[in-house]
């Protein structure tokens, strides 16, 4: 009752930011990423009746108490599911610079609920295993897919037609995201607590929701015609409408920070000088810049040359869930 996968981190291309249901990890609005080659996260899952307690040990340390109950609170889902009541020692390693403003929790959960799901015994297509690994964090439910992926909300309570599904591989279309760490201040409000916040209190959040659609249906059209300008304006242009409901929030919030706005403005300085380039940013301060592979020097060499910019990690469309043979 063993099992090992991988999974990658993704990055959103249309935003997933609010929940209708907390528990299911419903979201209201469906979102877009594609899949990064670069980063990852590596887990082992054991099921045993001699275990007594779940173990999670995470980059070879215990993990703390407030991370092992979101794991437990998991594998119960997993448990329910297969009708067996055994526990798990999950040993995990992330291959995601957390500085880098990636989510691991989206390769994490996503491996987690490949291995778990496997060393237990259940057979799962990818469909359901996205709606699992949605639960552990709503992100994750993209990584099971490679390439370009569409997570659709869906209409039933019961989260049943709430699942991604890919759009094209990574074999099809070659893009670069450059990952473009910042030097940091302040600490982070995450995402998690900063969708619920904005849900709840920002007048601005019902625009968000009335453009966010849209936004998803030509970003998904860009893809399938390949047509980078077109993808690139949409994905720019939806992050600036996220980043902005968090301002009518309450308390207000701000994931910018100068340096933030600094990459920002190199980027439309490199439109300006012919170069096709976009940024998109999640719940931090870090800066990603979709470009053509045609570009990607031209890119980096620029914003390199900012003060603010600390490293620059370059990434392609990355494959989806793998599983690995078994250490003995
Ligand atoms: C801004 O998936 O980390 O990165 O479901 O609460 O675990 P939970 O949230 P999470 O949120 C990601 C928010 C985002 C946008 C996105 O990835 O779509």
């Amino acid at each position: 009752m063993k099992a090992t996968a991988k999974a990658h981190t993704n990055i959103a291309l249309i935003k997933y930011w609010g929940k209708r249901d907390e528990q299911l990890f419903l979201p209201t609005n469906s979102s877009l990423s594609v899949t990064l080659d670069k980063f990852y996260t590596e887990t082992s899952v054991h099921f045993s009746p001699d275990f007594h307690a779940d173990r999670f040990i995470l980059n070879d340390q215990q993990a703390d108490p407030k991370e092992m109950e979101k794991i437990t609170t998991f594998l119960d889902r997993i448990r329910n599911l297969s009708g067996k009541s055994l526990y798990a020692t999950i040993d995990s390693k992330n291959y995601v610079p957390t500085a880098a403003g990636f989510a691991s929790s989206a390769s994490g959960f996503a491996a987690l609920a490949a291995a778990a799901t496997k060393a237990i015994g259940l057979d799962v297509d990818y469909r359901q295993l996205s709606q699992i690994a949605r639960q552990g964090s709503g992100s994750a439910s993209r990584s099971i897919y490679g390439g370009y992926v569409e997570w659709q909300k869906g209409e039933k309570a019961d989260g049943s037609d709430c699942y991604a599904l890919p759009i094209i591989s990574e074999q099809d279309w070659d893009i670069r995201v450059l990952s473009v760490e910042v030097t940091t201040k302040a600490k982070k409000v995450l995402s998690r607590e900063g969708m619920k916040r904005t849900v709840e209190t920002s007048p601005f959040y019902s625009g968000w929701l009335e453009a966010v659609e849209k936004d998803l249906i030509t970003a998904r059209d860009a893809i399938k015609e390949k047509d980078f300008e077109k993808l690139g304006h949409v994905v720019e242009a939806n992050a600036l409408k996220m980043h902005a409901t968090t301002l009518g929030a309450n308390p207000p919030f701000m994931y910018w920070q100068s340096a933030t706005v600094e990459v920002m403005q190199e980027v439309e300085e490199l439109r300006a000088a012919g170069i096709e380039a976009y940024f998109t940013i999640d719940a931090g301060p870090n800066v990603k810049v979709l470009c053509q592979p045609k570009d990607e020097h031209a890119v980096r060499d620029k914003l390199s040359l900012l003060t603010v910019v600390r490293e620059i990690h370059h990434c392609r469309p990355g494959p989806g869930i793998t599983y690995l043979p078994i250490e003995k």
